[in-house]
Parts: C-alpha cells; sequence; structure tokens
C-alpha cells in the first residue's frame, strides 16, 4: 500500500535564518549548492547581503543567488522577491567582469516579480527620517514601500517594464500621488520623464531573463533535479511572526518559498534552519540575550558583525534557545545548521537562554506583544567554554569536548538533528554531519 501512494519526487530544500538574519545562510547556501541544480530566492529584496569567500576573495550579494559561483548551478529569483532593477543590474555587470556566467540560461527571474521604483526609496528613507525615534531602522532600500504596492495592486511587475504604453499610463497617476506622499513628507517629488525612460531601458536589459519560474522549477522538479530555495533576513523578520513592527515587509518563513515562487507545498522535502552561535540583530527592536558589556564588543569585533547591506554595527548577545526553539516550529525545520563556531573560542564560560522570567513566571515560549517580549528576563544555562582555535577542524571527533557539548545541548534542547557546522567565511572551514536534502 505505501508504495501505491508515494510520488516519485526529488530533492527540495529550503534554507531558512532562525534568528533575526545574518546567519551565515550565504555561506551554507553556496556550499550546499555544489549538490543543487537551482538555487532560488523567493522573498525579500537588495536589503539581503550574503556574504561569501571563495578562494579568499569576499563576494557580497545583494539579489543574485548565492549559486551563482557554481558553474552547473541555475540562479532563479521567484516572483516573491522586489527587485530593484538598477542595484540587479550593476550586480549583474559586477560578477560578468570576474568573469561569470551571467547569460539568461545561468539567472533565471519570475516576470511576476515586483519592481522597486524610485519613490519606494524615497518613501523609504523619508518615513524613516520623519519616524526619529520610533523608526524601524529600515535598510532604506525601498523594501516596504514596494511591498505595500504590491498588496495595494499599485506595483509594476518586472513584465510590466516590457510594456512602455500601459507602463507610462499607470506611472503617471501612481507618481501623482507618490509625489504628494513625498512632500507631505518634506522630500523632494521626482520627475516623471526621468522615470520613464531609465526604466523602460532597465526592462530591455531584463527581458531576456524573465520566464514563468513557477513553470521552469516545475518542469526541473519532474526531470529528477535538485533544487534548493534560499531564505533572506531571518525568522524573526517574518512580517507575521517577526517582532512586529521591527521586522521587514515579506514573509520569511519556509512556508513562503512556495508562495514566492510558485511551488506546491507538497514539492518541499525538508527545511534547514541556520542557528549562528550566539544572536545578532541590526535596526531597532527587543533583543531578550542582548550584551552590552564587553562580551557583546568582543562578539561583535571578531564576528565581523556589521551589516553587509548597511555597514552598521550588529547588535550582539547570548544564542536564544528559546528564540529559535520557536523557529524549528514555524519553519517545520527537519535540520539545523550551527554557523560562527569559531568566534566563541576563547570565552571561559557560554551562556544559552532556555527560557524566560515574565511577571514572576517561567515561560518557555517567545512571546507575541513586543509589551511583554521587552521585559523578559533570560534564564541561562551556563557551559564551560574552549580556548583552542577550531576554524580548520573537519570532523566531530576532533572538537574539543566543550565545543562537542555546547553542540549537543543545542541539538538535545531544540530536538533537530544538526547537518552541518560551519567555523569561518570561507568554502572549505565547514563539515556536513548529515545530508540535508534527505528527507
Ligand atoms: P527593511 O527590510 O529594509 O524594511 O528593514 C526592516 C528591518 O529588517 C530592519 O531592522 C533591518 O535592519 C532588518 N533587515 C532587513 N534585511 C536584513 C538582513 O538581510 N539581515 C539582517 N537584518 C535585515
Amino acid at each position: 500500500m505505501g508504495d501505491f501512494f508515494r510520488r516519485e519526487s526529488m530533492p527540495t530544500l529550503v534554507v531558512v535564518g532562525t534568528q533575526w538574519g545574518d546567519e551565515g545562510k550565504g555561506k551554507v547556501v553556496d556550499v550546499l549548492t555544489e549538490q543543487a541544480d537551482f538555487v532560488v530566492r523567493f522573498q525579500g529584496g537588495n536589503n539581503a547581503g550574503h556574504t561569501l569567500v571563495i578562494n579568499k576573495k569576499k563576494h557580497i550579494l545583494h539579489l543574485i543567488p548565492s549559486g551563482i559561483f557554481r558553474p552547473n548551478t541555475v540562479c532563479v529569483i521567484g516572483n516573491g522577491v522586489v527587485v530593484d532593477p538598477e542595484v540587479l543590474i550593476n550586480e549583474i555587470e559586477k560578477l560578468k567582469k570576474e568573469g561569470l556566467d551571467l547569460s539568461p540560461k545561468k539567472l533565471i527571474i519570475s516576470e511576476k516579480a515586483q519592481t522597486i521604483m524610485p519613490y519606494h526609496k524615497a518613501l523609504d528613507i523619508a518615513r524613516e527620517a520623519k519616524a526619529g525615534e520610533n523608526k524601524i531602522g529600515t535598510t532604506c532600500r525601498g523594501i516596504g514601500p514596494c511591498y505595500e504596492d504590491k498588496v495595494a495592486r499599485k506595483g509594476f511587475r518586472l513584465i510590466d517594464l516590457t510594456y512602455p504604453e500601459t507602463f507610462k499610463e499607470k506611472l503617471k497617476k501612481i507618481l501623482e500621488e507618490k509625489n504628494f506622499l513625498l512632500s507631505y513628507l518634506n522630500a523632494e517629488p521626482l520627475k516623471f520623464e526621468e522615470i520613464y525612460e531609465k526604466y523602460l531601458a532597465f526592462g530591455e536589459y531584463l527581458k531576456p531573463y524573465l520566464a514563468d519560474v513557477s513553470q521552469l522549477l516545475w518542469n526541473a522538479q519532474k526531470a529528477g533535479k535538485n533544487i534548493l530555495f534560499e531564505g533572506a533576513q531571518g525568522t524573526f523578520l517574518d512580517i507575521d511572526h517577526g517582532t512586529y513592527p521591527y521586522v521587514t515587509s515579506s514573509n520569511t518563513v519556509a512556508g513562503n518559498a512556495c508562495c514566492g515562487s510558485g511551488l506546491g507545498p507538497t514539492e518541499i522535502n525538508s527545511v534547514l534552519g541556520i542557528v549562528k552561535a550566539y544572536t545578532t540583530r541590526v535596526g531597532e527592536g527587543p533583543f531578550p540575550t542582548e550584551l552590552h558589556d564587553e562580551i557583546g564588543e568582543l562578539l561583535r569585533e571578531r564576528g565581523g558583525e556589521y551589516g553587509a547591506t548597511t555597514g552598521r554595527p550588529r547588535r550582539c548577545g547570548w544564542l536564544d534557545l528559546v528564540m529559535v526553539k520557536t523557529a524549528v516550529r514555524l519553519n517545520g525545520l527537519t535540520y539545523l545548521a550551527i554557523t560562527k563556531l569559531d568566534v566563541l573560542s576563547g570565552l571561559k564560560t557560554l551562556k544559552l537562554c532556555v527560557g524566560y522570567k515574565y511577571e514572576g513566571q517561567i515561560i518557555d515560549f517567545f512571546p507575541s506583544e513586543l509589551e511583554k517580549l521587552k521585559k523578559v528576563e533570560p534564564i541561562y544555562q551556563e557551559l564551560p567554554g574552549w580556548e583552542e582555535d577550531i576554524s580548520q577542524i573537519k570532523n566531530f571527533d576532533a572538537l574539543p569536548e566543550a565545543t562537542k557539548n555546547y553542540i549537543k545541548f543545542i541539538e538535545q534542547y531544540l530536538e533537530v538533528p544538526i547537518a552541518l557546522l560551519s567555523f569561518g567565511p570561507e568554502r572549505e572551514s565547514c563539515f556536513l554531519l548529515k545530508n540535508p536534502f534527505d528527507k
């Protein structure tokens, strides 16, 4: 009977961040793309910054999926992504100059992906400035205003830039409203002609890359190809499940891999959650395990915790397992990857948050309300640290006992198997314990 119901389906893996982004997803995705035929971005935009170090050279990608450095991996930008065409074109041109293949066979972009327009950026900047102390701390890349327009049905899909007449009429109407808003926010109005000509040219440039991504992935799946979905940001920046309103404007959880690409949920095999060995956050919002002392400073300096997109220093703190356990549920995680363990070397004692005290009571979940989250006090499990430099270690047995205990504690608390351990930015400084593509 079992075989009768079973469908033939090839591995499809979703990779997501379990914290507030910057967990090291880009590096893990780059490593795993050795096994992937397709790598797909499904949400966010150039608010993301994925840092990869290949042959000692540092690369930062904002829109193009992290599989671009693999000769046989096709990179796909799904409909759920908001695309700033100028940034994308610059990224394409820069990578071309480095000798990479950026042909429309290598990079495929959904015709349905939304376009970030100049007024989206202007509004993002003007609103943050007006909000003063109450700002979100956005990346000012126009992400929120672009998603707003998508939902309001006032957005431009990339394919719309290739229809000059309809684009012209719609842009005229929309710009009137946006300029009114910009003047209210004390920002300069924008000129129709400049936007129109520029964006028509972007449409021309991108046209050969545009395709029906849902159809493409469906065919790829049927042909037995491996597909890897690359999440951007992290679970607690999710518009619904994150620390609202201090979040980004898309769903960052694994479920959105389906909506953001057009592949149905039954096609997803496994979900890998990336956990940084400590916690960081950029921008505003509550952060229960934040450190304001020299350990926080040490994590920032040693971990290079400065935004890949904006260069802002990241706030740093101990690993919050209550938060990550919530991410296990929100994403349906089947595997974990632990990154940046090397940063912890030399710390005498390590702390892991295993519960919160709230108004005299102990709770073991991440509260939805900011009012509660601001008041929770972390309850810590202390574990001994290790002195050794672990960045070159290639198997679990060779790790110091204290590192093994730290890793095992995380695995046991979260009740999800660890598939990969990473110790530094280079491709080589990590190893697999399990194949995350397996069900
Ligand atoms: P937005 O996505 O630019 O609207 O910014 C909203 C919030 O998400 C801000 O706190 C940003 O710092 C944060 N954010 C957006 N993208 C990333 C990312 O890739 N890593 C970490 N934080 C991010």
